[in-house]
């Protein structure tokens, strides 16, 4: 698992450094390639020289060498690491890294490395269970970092409690499983390969005259989302979309419409070649029922204007879907949100629809996170606030099910 493996080894000033030495003699028994960094404290916990021999390679602690200048690259570090590990890791680096202070070797390579970042916490019960310590562990979680929890027992200062860095092998063990779970959340990224899909986002525009138009709030971010994540998971994406004024997603065909006819047109013909569709768009119900070949202009009276259905894309692909292609639809509703959305989801004859209420707040329109339910024939699943792009993530998962 470890073989060949770029680990960054961070050592901060605390008395669980002697325990490093072994840790890193693990790493590179088991055949991973380690560098150490250091801060100019760890040095006095343990020697730059016992790290470098069981490291093989010379350490790092300051941005220069000081004897003839040559640079410590943190970005260059930070491209060739597989996983930083910090053991043990401080309270104040942690609370430093949680900050993004950025004052020594150690911490300006956290902020330039792109490969998963673990740290090992050691120090003083006390200092362990504080509220600040708590509260930026907390927050690196919430940045993604790995945290690798100490262990309870005798602490250097005498005391008994939480605070003890993990043994190296439990260390070994923990930077095992990161890895992996990155490979699966890899495989999981590519786990689409080969399926193709189409996705409707934007809302459509239904012209009055040539310069009038009839048309709704969509932004289009969930749609563009859901054709991202598909995207991300190996999928070839068509995004049929209305209008947004969002950037297009990478690695995504991506066709423009205006009206819903355009877009009825653009998804009917694509359609059969298709393992699904997610249809995101808000599409008009109505349009007008002639449009002005030259600009309508006032007078004193109030005015009209004829409004004829459009097609319901959702509903003729319902019609036209065939064994093994996965229909999603959306349903974002003001009243009797379940009842109405059911509802949808047999008319269209859709494998499952997302739901979404108008009524909450952090739902709908604009905004960058959503609450939804996913609906389908045997069970409706409430998810919490989330950003649209995790809601896309979900959305996938489900979509997955089905195939
Ligand atoms: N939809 C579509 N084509 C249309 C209208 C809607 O493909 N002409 C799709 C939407 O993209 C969405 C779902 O159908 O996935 C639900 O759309 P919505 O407008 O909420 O439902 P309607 O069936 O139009 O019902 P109502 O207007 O009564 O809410």
């Amino acid at each position: 698992m470890l073989k060949g493996k770029h680990i960054i080894l961070g050592v901060t000033g605390s008395i669980a450094a002697y325990k490093s030495a072994v840790l890193c003699r693990l790493l590179v028994s088991a055949g991973a390639e380690v560098k150490v960094v250091m801060t100019n404290l760890a040095k006095q916990f343990i020697t730059p020289l016992t790290m470098a021999t069981v490291s093989k390679n010379p350490i790092l602690v300051d941005f220069f060498n000081p004897e003839n200048g040559e640079w410590n690259s943190h970005v260059k570090l930070g491209e060739w690491a597989d996983l930083y590990l910090i053991a043990p890791a401080s309270a104040n680096t942690m609370a430093k890294m949680a900050a993004g202070v950025a004052d020594n070797l150690l911490l300006t390579t956290y902020l330039s490395a792109r490969c998963p970042v673990a740290v090992a916490p050691a120090m003083d019960l006390d200092m362990y269970a504080h509220v600040a310590t708590q509260r930026n562990m907390e927050q690196l979680k919430q940045d993604g970092v790995h945290i690798i929890e100490p262990g309870s027992g005798f602490l250097a200062s005498g005391l008994i409690g939480k605070g003890r860095m993990a043994e190296p092998q439990d260390i070994v063990e923990a930077v095992e499983a990161i890895f992996a779970s990155e490979t699966t959340n890899h495989q999981k990224k590519k786990s689409l390969e080969g399926k193709r899909f189409l996705v409707t986002a934007g809302a459509t525009i239904e012209p009055i005259d040539p310069v009038r138009f009839i048309s709704n709030h969509s932004s289009g971010k969930m749609g563009y989302a859901v054709a991202e994540s598909l995207a991300k998971r190996g999928a070839e994406v068509v995004l049929v979309s209305g209008r947004t004024a969002l950037e297009k997603p990478q690695g995504v065909e991506c066709v423009d419409v205006l009206s819903a006819e355009e877009m009825f047109e653009a998804c009917v013909e694509r359609f059969s070649k298709m393992d699904g569709a997610v249809m995101c768009a808000a599409v008009a119900d109505y349009t007008p029922q002639v449009v002005a070949q030259d600009k309508i202009k006032k007078n004193d009276d109030d005015m009209s204007i004829a409004l004829k259905r459009t097609r319901d894309i959702a509903a003729h692909l319902g019609q036209h879907k065939r064994e093994g292609q996965v229909l999603v639809g959306f349903a974002m509703e003001t009243e009797n949100e379940e009842q109405n959305a059911t509802g949808k989801l047999a008319k269209k004859n859709l494998d499952f629809i997302v739901m979404n209420s108008l009524r909450k707040e952090g739902a709908g329109f604009r905004g960058d996170t959503n609450i939804v339910s996913l609906i389908d024939s045997h069970e409706k699943v409430d998810l919490p606030l989330m950003s649209k792009a995790d809601v896309a993530e979900r959305i996938v998962d489900k979509i997955e099910s089905f195939l």
